[in-house]
């Protein structure tokens, strides 16, 4: 039994380091398919409960005692610390993040100010709870990426094309570039303080990276989050994650993680020859939990097989739990790793 996190399979396979099984953990584990999850969020906002400590302890907690992954990850959002930089913005249910004034302009983009770790202290109380109750159990903290973020500001909601952003990124790079800096800053500090409270290991999200080329994500993109992964040191293991970025996974990997999460479109070991002897993170897709047990069963054995060939392997789905899944299926889908290769 690992004595501290460093010990833990989740740290040792991030580093390439031997590991006694494959360790396991969800993308949205902490969420909407556990039934402990809904019935203490009644009546409670999305940003609210993420400035609560006692709240964001219980809720980061629940996937651990319920599932017995090998990490848990802080219950927060991507969006808290732009909120607490001072942008007015909502999770709205259903929807996701909403901006009240899209940042457009240059104006828009001095008003984002820099976080100090103040303006957070609230995560450093839930990462110092949530770390004395976990012992050796790792907790992953974690932030958006400047891209993934600044899509959010720019569209001011969810968008499926991302014309406004884009539009900006090439009509007008210098504040394109301006807007990344500010977001890159905002981002390393949020993560600093985790990682100061006591966090085992942080995953940046690029979640929407993906619709980029290889190009624009080298000219536009790479250097922010760099900014960011290369700002933290090597102070714990750091993750790097987009979806349907198979074209983008070398250049993820020269952003500087030690982890390159994948989402199931490319094969693992495929994605292990593009990362540059990186460990990979991945990729079985999140709906095939609505199959039969013996289908993920099967799926789930062709990821770790896959895995087995790149420097380190953590187990996860190709992005996050959908909110219908069955808890029972994940349940299930640890216990499986864990016993794999035995
Ligand atoms: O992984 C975890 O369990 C930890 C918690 C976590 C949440 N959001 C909680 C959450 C994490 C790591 C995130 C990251 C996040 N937030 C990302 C990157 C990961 C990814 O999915 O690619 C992004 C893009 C966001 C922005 C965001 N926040 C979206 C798109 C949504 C979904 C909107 C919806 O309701 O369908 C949210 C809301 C959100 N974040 C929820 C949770 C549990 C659901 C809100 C609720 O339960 O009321």
């Amino acid at each position: 039994m690992p004595v501290t996190t460093k010990d833990s399979a989740f740290v040792r396979a991030c580093r390439g380091e031997s590991v006694p099984h494959t360790p396991v953990w969800f993308m949205r584990q902490a969420g909407r398919s556990l039934p402990e999850y809904r019935k203490i969020r009644e009546g409670v906002g999305m940003l609210e409960s993420c400035r609560r400590p006692d709240l964001v302890t219980e809720i980061t907690l629940q996937p651990v005692r319920r599932h017995g992954v090998d990490a848990a990850i802080l219950f927060s959002d991507i969006v808290v610390p732009v909120a607490a930089a001072g942008v007015d913005l909502d999770i709205v249910a259903g929807t996701g993040p909403v901006v009240a004034e899209p940042v457009r302009t240059a104006r828009d983009v001095a008003r984002l100010r820099p976080i100090t770790p103040d303006d957070v202290r609230f995560v450093d109380e839930a990462v110092q709870l949530l770390v004395r109750e976990l012992g050796a159990t790792p907790l992953i903290g974690f932030a958006g990426a400047p891209f993934t973020l600044a899509s959010y500001l720019v569209e001011g909601r969810p968008s499926r094309t991302y014309v406004k952003t884009k539009a900006l990124m090439h009509g007008d790079p210098a504040l394109w570039h301006a807007l990344c800096d500010r977001l890159a800053d905002i981002t390393l500090e949020f993560l600093r303080v985790q990682v100061a409270a006591g966090v085992s290991a942080v995953q940046l999200f690029d979640s929407w990276a993906g619709a980029l080329s290889e190009a624009d994500y080298r000219a536009h993109v790479l250097p922010h989050s760099a900014k960011v992964l290369r700002g933290l040191g090597d102070t714990v293991p750091k993750i790097h994650f987009g979806v349907g970025t198979g074209h983008l996974l070398t250049a993820m990997g020269e952003a500087g993680a030690d982890v390159v999460g994948v989402d199931w479109r490319t094969p693992l070991d495929v994605a292990a020859g593009l990362v540059g002897g990186r460990a990979v993170q991945g990729n079985l897709d999140p709906t095939l939990l609505f199959a039969p047990p013996a289908v993920v069963a099967a799926e789930a054995r062709r990821v770790l097989d896959e895995g087995a060939k790149a420097p380190g392997h953590v187990f996860n789905l190709g992005h996050g739990v959908l909110p219908e899944t069955d808890p029972d299926a994940l349940t299930r889908l640890v216990e499986l790793v864990h016993a794999h290769g035995r």
